[in-house]
């Protein structure tokens, strides 16, 4: 390809609207609807070091949401938000009196991450500009880490809960 024809390509692109927009929507409106999630299960969990897991991962969702909204704003558009979240399911999970090793297991970090997952075709598209690529790499990037810490906290807390369990059947067996 010539220098022209790069030089063309660019300015065709930047003209347009970004094929992109879509996408940045769709995740500000998810990552804004799961912070809450987040942040009412940190306040109903006993467990201090789960809390404040949860509590960062609330903020990095919220982050998320603006994040994308804001960039949204900078190439000259704004978020369209759903009259419904769709996050209700979800909240009421996290408020519920379930345990956090249940609720890990409900909302799928029970599996440990690393393989295909939806990040991988957000890259697919060539036109993304260095700016949003930048803010897409990270969000990507903190994404799979969030997956990662959560998937350790479910393994902490199911090693937890099968000790607490056998502990109190020797105790039973013993009063026997
Ligand atoms: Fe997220």
């Amino acid at each position: 390809m010539s220098r022209n024809n790069a030089k063309n390509t660019t300015t065709a692109t930047k003209s347009s609207k970004p094929s992109y927009l879509g996408l940045l929507n769709a995740l500000s409106v998810a990552e804004s609807a799961a912070a809450p999630v987040f942040e009412t299960w940190a306040e109903t969990t006993k467990d201090n070091k789960l809390k404040k897991v949860l509590r960062m991962v609330a903020m990095r969702e919220g982050e998320h949401g603006v994040a994308f909204a804001k960039r949204m704003l900078e190439l000259g558009y704004e978020v369209r938000r759903p009259e419904d979240p769709g996050n209700a399911d979800a909240l009421k999970l996290a408020a519920s009196s379930k345990t956090d090793v249940q609720k890990l297991r409900a909302l799928n970090f029970s599996k440990a991450p690393g393989g295909t997952d939806v990040f991988d075709s957000m890259f697919n598209d060539k036109t993304i500009d260095p700016v949003t690529g930048g803010l897409l790499g990270r969000y990507i990037a903190e994404e799979r880490d969030t997956g990662w810490l959560l998937y350790g906290e479910y393994e902490r807390l199911r090693a937890k809960e099968k000790a607490t369990k056998s502990k109190t059947k020797r105790a039973n067996s013993k009063k026997k």
